[in-house]
């Protein structure tokens, strides 16, 4: 059985697809998927009640299109009949296609008892990721292959940051799906209609990135939710929050988090709130379960 995990980035997601850096962790959810022999290469997904052929994969589908590219990784095609349990939602901006990816190589490497370095697993699983997001910076498939909390800059190795403290962080699901690639476009329209402007954002982002490293080194939480906080404003000056995540954030702060924002591509998807402890934790959830959002805590990345 093999296991990839969700991810959530705590500061810097879109800059980081134009070479600036993000601070992002994994989470114990993610997807476990194991390959059986078989005649046909095949995918099938569960709880999606999906099922895919590789010599099927003209189909349209994305999902076909992800499976056969990530095949042609091979030097011949795997027979194999990959069975994968999704246990984090997808388009909630949780890497949730990154995990499939990489949760699928690893099944089959086990199966064809191929070892392989992480940084491979990650390069091949980026050709399924290209499929769903066009211009994806590897942050979703690099933190679907390792555990902790990693500062990612695209084309660079991961770089560990050690927490001083853990880390307590809920999770709120808007409900609203959301479209990474659809985002990480709606961005690129804006960079190209008012390069200045937008540059000035990264520029921004990148420095809350730089403190917030600081501020988790230091064990600094409170200083790490305000740069939370300014990330979320920065990200709604693109236009990537919605009313819906504008509600979550602010209740989450008026139940005592320290700071909260989207994470991920935002347009729907999830948002993340950073709390003190775990008593906080549970009085975030109850007020983002309050306006009906599936909310769940992560505490994590321990020193
Ligand atoms: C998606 O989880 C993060 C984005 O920055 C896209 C990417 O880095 O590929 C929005």
């Amino acid at each position: 059985m093999s296991f990839a995990h969700g991810k959530v980035i705590l500061l810097g997601e879109h800059a980081v697809v134009y070479g600036h850096p993000a601070i992002a962790g994994s989470i114990e959810r993610g997807v476990s998927a194991t390959a059986q022999p078989a005649e046909r290469a095949s995918l099938s997904i569960s709880p999606w009640n999906k099922e895919i052929f590789a010599d099927e994969s003209a189909a349209a589908e994305p999902l076909a299109r992800a499976f056969a590219r990530l095949l042609q990784t091979y030097d011949t095609t795997p027979l194999f009949r990959v069975s994968a349990e999704v246990g984090i939602p997808a388009g909630g901006g949780l890497g949730c296609s990154a995990a499939l990816g990489v949760a699928v190589v690893r099944a089959l490497d086990e199966a064809r008892k191929q070892t392989r370095s992480t940084e491979d697993v990650i390069a091949a699983s980026l050709e399924w990721e290209k499929v769903f997001h066009g211009n994806p910076s590897g942050i979703d498939s690099a933190l679907a292959a390792t555990r902790g909390l990693c500062l990612f800059r695209r084309g660079a190795p991961l770089e560990n940051v050690r927490a001083r403290k853990p880390l307590y962080l809920v999770i709120g699901n808007s409900g609203e799906p959301s479209s990474t690639a659809a985002m990480v476009s709606e961005v690129a329209r804006q960079l190209a209609r008012d390069k200045s402007r937008v540059e000035k954002i990264f520029d921004a982002i990148s420095a809350l990135v730089t403190n917030g490293r600081m501020s988790i080194e230091h064990g600094d939480h409170k200083d790490l939710g305000k740069l939370m906080d300014l990330n979320h404003a920065l990200l709604n000056a693109l236009m990537l929050s919605t009313s819906r995540l504008e509600e979550m954030c602010a209740a989450a702060r008026h139940a005592g988090a320290l700071g909260a924002k989207l994470t991920g591509a935002g347009g729907g998807g999830c948002m993340i709130a950073l709390v003190e402890d775990s008593e906080i934790a549970v009085r975030v959830e109850g007020e983002l379960r309050a306006l009906s959002c599936e909310a769940f805590s992560v505490q994590t990345y321990a020193p």
